[in-house]
């Protein structure tokens, strides 16, 4: 079994992702600094594990702090909240948790200390215990989507190590369809820079059982042409609301590729993950990472000395690539998004 995250006696433990699939190795937090430190530096990565685990590290924080003056703890919160939501901007999923966590201090203004700690630590959890079951509904809907012995391309890790233990949101789906004796075969792209398909997906499928194949992130299309991938599979970090899709770098290129071959291209995402504040991809934060990320493979340098690079994490699919969402709620159609999950919809 694979267990991400793990709390016990005030210390988080972190399956550290990237050490894996060499070294099986958590990383301990003591306190939310080092919680922040270990989101920023991919300890732990996946759009809902960052939320889960920042949620978690505003509660250490919490912890640490003295009970005597309500207003100076309530101010300390907040800053325990600001360094968490500067760590990662994509995913909405980690401003989403920190925004259920200041809720919980706004509400129990009138609280003690003590009390408002142990709210957080309800919320916390919550958010965790939340995002398992919401992965098996989305398991449960896209599973219907697949066909017996589908061949499946995956992008980046959607799986239990993004979503802090639970099934997974795409990949959450292949390992129910395998479960329902479907006997898909994944086709597992490597995801460079920092090859979460390679080093992540691939693990966890073995993990699992599923039967899957690496594939270098530049095979996808002439797979699809040679009728080698029955679908596409990915997850998300930000969706807005027209429909557009923020997730890892490459994913959009895959889209196109997709469309160009006649492939059904699917997103599988918690409806949290829609963000009713943007209109369209072109507002959406992208995260930009350290340039060493591309011009070394883990840790061995590939390039020559002082060369430059891009290497931005995430792009934006535009919505017309898109052929459905699968969600907690169902299949919604990027047409309908709007509709069905726009401000007046959302509780
Ligand atoms: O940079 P990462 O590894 O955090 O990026 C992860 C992704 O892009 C995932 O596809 C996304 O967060 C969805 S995880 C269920």
């Amino acid at each position: 079994m694979i267990d991400p995250i793990i709390y016990q006696d005030g210390i988080l433990r972190l399956l550290d992702q990237r050490r894996l699939p060499t070294q099986r190795v958590y990383l301990e937090c003591r306190d939310y600094q080092q919680v922040a430190r270990a989101i920023r530096d991919m300890v732990v990565r996946g759009a809902p594990a960052i939320g889960i685990t920042a949620a978690l590290g505003v509660c250490l924080g919490a912890q640490e702090l003295p009970e005597e003056d309500p207003a100076f703890f309530l101010q300390q919160l907040q800053e325990i909240i600001g360094l968490m939501r500067s760590t990662r901007p994509t995913a909405i999923n980690l401003s989403w948790a920190l925004d259920r966590m200041e809720e919980i201090c706004k509400d129990e203004e009138g609280l003690s200390p003590p009390l408002i700690k142990e709210r957080l630590w309800q919320e916390a959890l919550k958010i965790w215990q939340e995002e398992k079951q919401i992965n098996e509904a989305i398991a449960h809907w896209g599973a219907g989507l697949i066909k017996k012995g589908d061949k499946i391309l995956t992008y980046c890790n959607t799986g239990t190590l993004a979503t802090g233990g639970g099934l997974g949101t795409a990949l959450g789906i292949i390992k129910q369809a395998y479960r329902e004796g479907k006997d898909p075969l994944v086709m597992v792209s490597e995801t460079r820079p920092y090859l979460q398909g390679a080093r992540l997906t691939a693990w966890e499928l073995k993990e699992e059982g599923v039967p899957h194949r690496l594939i270098t992130d530049n095979m996808a299309g002439f797979l699809m042409q040679r009728g080698k991938i029955d679908l596409v599979l990915v997850g998300a970090d930000r969706i807005a609301l027209n429909g557009d899709v923020a997730n890892k770098i490459g994913t959009y290129s895959l889209a196109v590729l997709a469309r160009e071959n006649q492939v059904p291209f699917y997103v599988a995402a918690p409806t949290s993950t829609v963000d009713v504040r943007i209109a369209t991809g072109k507002d959406i934060p992208l995260e930009e990472r350290p340039a060493q990320e591309v011009t070394h493979l883990l840790e061995q340098q590939i390039a020559p000395p002082g060369t430059e690079a891009i290497n931005l994490a995430f792009d934006i699919t535009p919505h017309h690539y898109i052929t459905a969402f699968i969600t907690e709620k169902g299949i919604i159609l990027p047409s309908q998004l709007r509709l069905k999950l726009g401000p007046q919809n959302i509780n």
